[in-house]
């Protein structure tokens, strides 16, 4: 029996053959197997066991003779012998994940500012108070140093009166600390830009989170003027924007810059403030070792997330930052 079942399951060409051959020797009703299974019965005791044995032997070299034939018939794969898979049922469509809108954001904003000859350059987001606050001409007892306002890491050196002392860390507050970066490792003229995170303990809301994104702009070179500023930031804000975008310069103040300014942008007949801006300070080109009698120069630094929401008309910034896929994919 058993050479007469592997030779037909061995010849079996086709399904129909192949599955006549199965019944026939391994059928659960009526396949010889089975009878003979059925007959043990009548073998004598003392001979159960050796027949019994033979059995077995038969049947596991007739099973693995079905078991060659049926993967040979049905395409030889293991893929290709699963019965639920059907060839003609459309494919589910796999779900392609994309780029972060605030992301996407930053790409446009370098290739813009980057046509203007503008290159791109980074810092860490964990600064240390000299290139967050002392070369930016922030004096120690300025209230942007505040523990209040600023995420000072929990250093040893650490501590509201021990904020100043070496070895403070915090997570950098404004993108304004790459300027120094910048500027102490190399001669002008500069022409660079800083895309990046920063931190800052406000409550969330519709405007504010405690982490967002600046773009800080330096340009540092002999007989920079605010007209230059103002040409740079009016050229961006109509290529990012769109339209004809004009400037408003309103009066202001930081320390590292003089005169400082706050940065409006007409846009859609609304002045909509985007950041700071100004001519770098004498005293910040002094911190790093330029004289400020040879160079001038202008920085600004607007809000990523204010740009984004502005042009995809997002009116609410925790929206950004939620995850939630049904926003996110619409970007
Ligand atoms: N760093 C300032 C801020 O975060 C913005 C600024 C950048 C102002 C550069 C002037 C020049 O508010």
């Amino acid at each position: 029996l058993q050479s007469e079942a592997i030779a037909t399951l061995d010849a079996a060409s086709d399904a129909e053959a192949f599955e006549a051959a199965r019944v026939k020797y391994v059928g659960q009703k009526k396949g010889a197997l089975k009878d003979i299974q059925k007959q043990m019965g009548s073998v004598a005791a003392d001979d159960r066991k050796s027949a019994g044995m033979r059995l077995n032997e038969v049947k596991q070299a007739i099973e693995k003779a079905v078991a060659e034939a049926q993967s040979r018939i049905s395409g030889g794969g293991e893929s290709g012998a699963d019965p639920t898979f059907d060839p003609t049922l459309p494919g589910v469509r796999p779900t392609i994940g994309h780029v972060h809108p605030i992301t996407q954001t930053i790409t446009h904003l370098t290739e813009i500012m980057g046509r203007m000859g503008f290159e791109a350059a980074e810092g860490p987001e964990v600064e240390d108070p000299h290139h967050n606050f002392v070369a930016l001409n922030i004096p120690e007892d300025h209230p942007a140093r505040d523990p209040l306002d600023n995420f000072y890491l929990a250093t040893a050196a650490t501590g509201a009166e021990k904020r100043n002392v070496e070895g403070t860390r915090l997570l950098r507050s404004q993108t304004s600390t790459v300027q120094i970066r910048v500027m102490a490792n190399r001669k002008p003229p500069i022409r660079v830009i800083s895309l990046g995170r920063v931190y800052r303990p406000d409550d969330p809301d519709a405007t504010h989170f405690p982490m967002f994104h600046q773009m800080e702009g330096l340009l540092v070179d002999t007989n920079v003027t605010m007209a230059n500023l103002k040409t740079v930031l009016r050229v961006f804000a109509t290529n990012y924007l769109g339209g004809d975008v004009e400037i408003r310069f309103r009066p202001s103040f930081f320390p590292f810059t003089e005169p400082s300014v706050e940065v409006d942008f007409l846009w859609d007949g609304n002045w909509i403030e985007f950041g700071g801006a100004g001519m770098v300070d004498p005293n910040v080109f002094r911190a790093v070792g330029y004289d400020p009698e040879e160079v001038s120069g202008f920085a600004f630094g607007l809000g990523v997330e204010r740009l984004c929401m502005r042009r995809h008309g997002i009116k609410d910034i925790r929206d950004l930052y939620s995850g939630d896929m049904r926003f996110l994919s619409q970007f």
